[in-house]
Formats: structure tokens, C-alpha cells, sequence
């Protein structure tokens, strides 16, 4: 019809193309729902430039239309998908705004609060570094112990009425939670094979038992020292700076005769009243000094039980309740404040 050169349909099909182009150009920047709306009449409404352009194929061959009507559903699909596409753009528009809104920059900022270390790890820390500072090795060893290293290797031999000093869980005949931390001395003893030998083993211990100062789940630090000449005036002196290093450089140590199947001669160790220094109050019963821990030179049988000759050799070891100590030093008096992790005890340390 027209001079243009192109066969009509093709010169339909692109002013079709072009009113997409122009459309897409509209929406890119339509600022309200109202000019958005207005460009979907002007190219969708039933008077709009789409179906005006549809209406001319009347006037072509049938054989062109399917062609031309293809096209039209693309670009009629086209401006609907950028509609679409423009009010989607507008509501979050809006939807930032009032979010913007709502947010009141004057207001003061939420403090977040310093966490600190649970007292517990840091008693453990203190006492591992005097430990440290002593010459110690830190050792781990499974908190499932086999009896030989929980026990039988410790001069406990099944039956032995000192089983009866440590309540056991056990898990079956021969395996058990450690009762204590002197099983990581015997398997460091072991591996270690020569003195010198130190070693401080440090860890989780197991008991049934359980009140206000004891629990089943507890912490114990154990120090060992194995060498050809260790005298009881050795364990003596590194027990005094240890006391005087974890509490205070003028605690002093006092030791009385104890038992341990492990140890000979053995001693309970107290150290003077750090609330009343000696003199005597409440804390210590008025006897001026609190029970700390347990200690004493090794026993022969122990040696053996880790191919050491008692002969040649000679050690102490001495054994320490975190729990206790760290109840002693905050002044707490029920051990379960430790496990419950009330925000409110815990920050105060
Ligand atoms: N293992 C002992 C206990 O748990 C403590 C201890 C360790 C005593 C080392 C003496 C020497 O009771």
C-alpha cells in the first residue's frame, strides 16, 4: 500500500515493534500508578495504538495475518510485563519510604555487651599458667577411661575397699567415666617412658555424687613430677608458690598426714584463710586455714604398674578441685550456680 518497500505485513509487524520500544521508554520513567495507567490505555486500551494497528489487518491478505497477529501478542505481552515490571518498581519505591519513616535515626544505639570468660575457665586458665610457670606440661586424656589407667594402675585393684572413696559411673565392667584426672598421669608416665617427667593434666571428671558442694560433673588439675631424686620438701615448696601464685603471695601451706592409694606418704594440703589470713572466722571454722587439695609422693606400685623402677625413681603429684578452688576464691557457696549459666551470676566475674 505504502511506498516503502516493504511488503505490508512486514511493515506492520514493525510499526509494532517500534510502538514496544516507545512504550518501554514511557514506563522506564512513569513516577506515578496514574502515568503508568495512562500509558497502558494510550497502547492496550481498546482505542490505544496496539489495537488500532490490529484493526488495519481487516484491510490484508488472510494469508498475512497469523504472522502479524504473532507478533502483536509479543508486543502486547511486552508492555504488559514492563506494567508490571514499572508498578513493582513503585511499590518498593513506597515501601522504602515508609520503612525510612519508621526508623528513627535520633534514637541512641543498642549497646552490645562484652562477654567474659565463665569463672570456672578462668580458675583453670590461672592455674594452668602457674602451673606452666612451674615447668609443667599441659596432658589430655579421655574422659571414658579403661579401669587399668582409672584405677588398677593407680594401686586400686578391683575390690580394693578405696573404690569406695571414688562413687563410679560406670559404663560396663572395665569402663568407666575417669574419676578423677591421676589416669592422664598414668598414660603420661607411660608415653613419657624416662624421667624427668612433669605433667599437669587438666580436665573433666566424673562422681556419683551430689549437693551443694559437689556435683557428678566436676574439674580437677593434677601436677606430676617424676625424676631420679624427688624429695617430699620438693612437692612442699612447689605446692607453696602454687598456693601463693593462684591466691595470694602471702598464703601460706600447711600439710597433714592423708591417705591415696596412689601416693605414700600422702597429705590433705590447707592454706591459710584468705578472708581472716589465720586468725580464724567463719569461712575457715575458726581454725584459721581451708583444705585445698590432695598430694603425696608416689607410690612404689604405681611405678611399677608403668615399667619405672622405684628404685631409681622417685616422684609427688598433687590434685586440685577447680570447683573448689573457684568457690573459695568468689566466695560462692553452691556449686550448681557454676552449670546454670544465669546470665546474672555470670557476669559478675
Ligand atoms: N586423684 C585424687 C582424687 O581425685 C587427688 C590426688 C591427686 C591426690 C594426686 C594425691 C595426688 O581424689
Amino acid at each position: 500500500m505504502h511506498g516503502d518497500g516493504l511488503p505490508e505485513a512486514s511493515r506492520v509487524q514493525q510499526e509494532l515493534k517500534e510502538l514496544a520500544k516507545v512504550a518501554e521508554g514511557d514506563l522506564k520513567d512513569a513516577g506515578s500508578r496514574e502515568k503508568i495507567e495512562a500509558t497502558r490505555v494510550h497502547f492496550l486500551g481498546k482505542k490505544g495504538l496496539v489495537s488500532k494497528i490490529l484493526r488495519q489487518m481487516g484491510d490484508l491478505p488472510a494469508a498475512e495475518r497469523p504472522s502479524i497477529g504473532l507478533v502483536a501478542n509479543e508486543v502486547r505481552d511486552r508492555i504488559e510485563a514492563l506494567i508490571d515490571e514499572g508498578i513493582a518498581r513503585l511499590e518498593n519505591a513506597q515501601r522504602d519510604l515508609v520503612l525510612l519513616e519508621s526508623i528513627d535515626v535520633t534514637l541512641p544505639g543498642r549497646r552490645q555487651r562484652m562477654g567474659a570468660k565463665h569463672p570456672l575457665t578462668q580458675t583453670i586458665e590461672k592455674i594452668q599458667d602457674v602451673l606452666k610457670g612451674l615447668g609443667f606440661d599441659l596432658a589430655f586424656g579421655p574422659e571414658i577411661e579403661h579401669d587399668f589407667y582409672n584405677f588398677e594402675a593407680l594401686n586400686v585393684p578391683a575390690h580394693h575397699p578405696a573404690r569406695e572413696m571414688q562413687d563410679t559411673f560406670y559404663v560396663d565392667r572395665d569402663v568407666m567415666l575417669r574419676t578423677h584426672t591421676s589416669p592422664v598421669q598414668i598414660r603420661g608416665m607411660l608415653a613419657l617412658k624416662e624421667p624427668p617427667m612433669r605433667i599437669a593434666s587438666v580436665g573433666r571428671v566424673y562422681r556419683r555424687d551430689q549437693d551443694v558442694t559437689h556435683s557428678p560433673v566436676f574439674h580437677q588439675v593434677e601436677g606430676l613430677f617424676v625424676d631420679d631424686k624427688v624429695t617430699f620438701a620438693d612437692l612442699k615448696g612447689t605446692l607453696a608458690s602454687f598456693v601463693s601464685q593462684v591466691f595470694s603471695p602471702t598464703a601460706r601451706i600447711r600439710l597433714r598426714p592423708s591417705y591415696f592409694p596412689f601416693t605414700e606418704p600422702s597429705a590433705e594440703v590447707d592454706m591459710s584463710c584468705f578472708a581472716c589470713d589465720g586468725q580464724g572466722c567463719r569461712l575457715c571454722k575458726n581454725t584459721g586455714f581451708i583444705e585445698i587439695l590432695g598430694a603425696g609422693m608416689i607410690d612404689p606400685e604405681v611405678f611399677k604398674a608403668v615399667n619405672l623402677d622405684p628404685e631409681k625413681v622417685s616422684g609427688f603429684a598433687f590434685g586440685i578441685g577447680v570447683e573448689r578452688v573457684a568457690m573459695l576464691k568468689y566466695g560462692i557457696s553452691d556449686i550448681r550456680l557454676f552449670y546454670e549459666n544465669d546470665l546474672r551470676f555470670l557476669e559478675q566475674f
